[in-house]
């Protein structure tokens, strides 16, 4: 596997919206990122005046709303599994009205794509008044969360659009990815762990899925009567589940609940009806045969049943089967069909994708 290099164009080209045309960039973005952060031997190099701060950090917080939330969840399990960095991730919405009890040695890392959400900034202040050390991981350059944290990182993804965000999530969990990594290289955790080829199999993953776009469309006209649909996982799956989710209220305004599939029965369960849509992801071994007997309990009570999984997982009567990625990179590679099964519900519903109904690409209220 080899980086696939193409240049990103800004404008809407060809593409009837931009949430397509953002999808479509992410195999881009993410090599857009290797180049930007490594060098030509493969190692991260990270551009960072914290880096003393970031090498030493004994945990790390992470701050965040909506989709970088998202990926601040994936984030977690990254930091805590290349790094051994125990992690908690907060939304900035809730962090700025408790008061946490922060260790010594907490850096913090905020995830934004516009650098202007309200809540975002908040807590970025609330940290500068008590000197912990802030990085920011943004998307546009000259915002004021830029300018507010101690330091940044560029997300580099290019301008996002679409109000839901697609690319600046694959921007954002492939640079904590590279974060993670730098810092499981100096504590000596990371080793064995061949980051280029590892985002070569996410990009080559990547085009898998946009190959197939016709048949996410013919599954997108199963949704259109839908007023619910749930979204199951474990792991960094159930982390994809709550990107899924959110992409689909979002752009299709079907009300979807990602749910740990194991936490279904404590609840949920009740809910499920004969043919309530169930979406059930599957990208890790471990928890394989657990998400299956889940899956048995949810068609049982008449379900319509769709899976997503990882190859070598799969079974023949799932919905979609992906080539496998490494595990920790599941969400860069699975997020994919689920954000084009998104697109394509709106677009069978006729709805405006690019601007749904309520919502802002940036928030900038608390
Ligand atoms: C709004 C947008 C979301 C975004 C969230 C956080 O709700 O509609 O797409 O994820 O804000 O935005 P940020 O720019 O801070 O990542």
């Amino acid at each position: 596997y080899e980086l696939q290099v193409e240049s990103m164009t800004f404008d809407q080209g060809s593409y009837a919206h931009y949430m397509l045309k953002e999808i479509e960039e992410q195999p881009n973005v993410v090599c857009g990122l290797a180049r930007e952060y490594m060098n030509m031997h493969g190692q991260i190099e990270l551009p960072l005046h914290l880096s003393e701060q970031l090498a030493n950090a004994s945990r790390i917080a992470i701050v965040a709303c909506g989709t970088s939330y998202h990926a601040g969840l994936v984030g977690k399990e990254l930091f805590e599994r290349l790094a051994r960095i125990p992690v908690t991730v907060h939304y900035a919405s809730e962090f700025n009205y408790y008061t946490p009890l922060i260790e010594d040695g907490t850096l913090f890392i905020f995830i934004s794509q516009s650098g202007e959400t309200a809540d975002s900034i908040a807590a970025l202040k609330k940290c500068r008044a008590n000197d912990w050390p802030t990085l920011a991981l943004v998307n546009v350059k000259h915002s004021t969360m830029a300018k507010l944290a101690d330091d940044v990182l560029l997300l580099h993804a290019g301008t996002e659009v679409a109000v839901a965000s697609t690319k600046a999530y694959v921007a954002q969990v492939t640079l904590l990815s590279l974060i993670a990594g730098s810092l499981g290289r100096l504590s000596g955790m990371y080793e064995t762990f061949d980051m280029t080829k590892q985002l070569a199999i996410v990009q080559y993953v990547m085009y898998e899925a946009f190959q197939m776009q016709s048949l996410i469309r013919q599954t997108a006209n199963q949704f259109v009567d839908a007023k619910n649909v749930f979204i199951l996982g474990r792991g960094l799956d159930y982390a994809i589940a709550q990107e899924a989710a959110l992409k689909i209220k979002e752009v299709t305004y079907i009300q979807a609940e990602a749910y740990p599939s194991g936490e279904l029965k404590h609840g949920p369960i009740a809910l499920i009806e004969d043919e309530t849509p169930v979406i059930a992801i599957i990208s890790n071994k471990r928890t394989a045969d657990q998400v299956r007997s889940n899956i048995a309990e949810v068609e049982a009570r008449g379900a319509r049943v769709y899976v997503l999984a990882s190859e070598g997982l799969e079974q023949p009567t799932d919905w979609l089967t992906l080539p496998a990625t490494h595990p920790l990179f599941a969400p860069l590679a699975m997020i994919v069909p689920l954000q084009l099964l998104s697109y394509e519900i709106a677009q069978a519903k006729g709805l405006d994708v690019d601007k749904p109904r309520n919502l802002a690409k940036s928030v900038t209220v608390e």
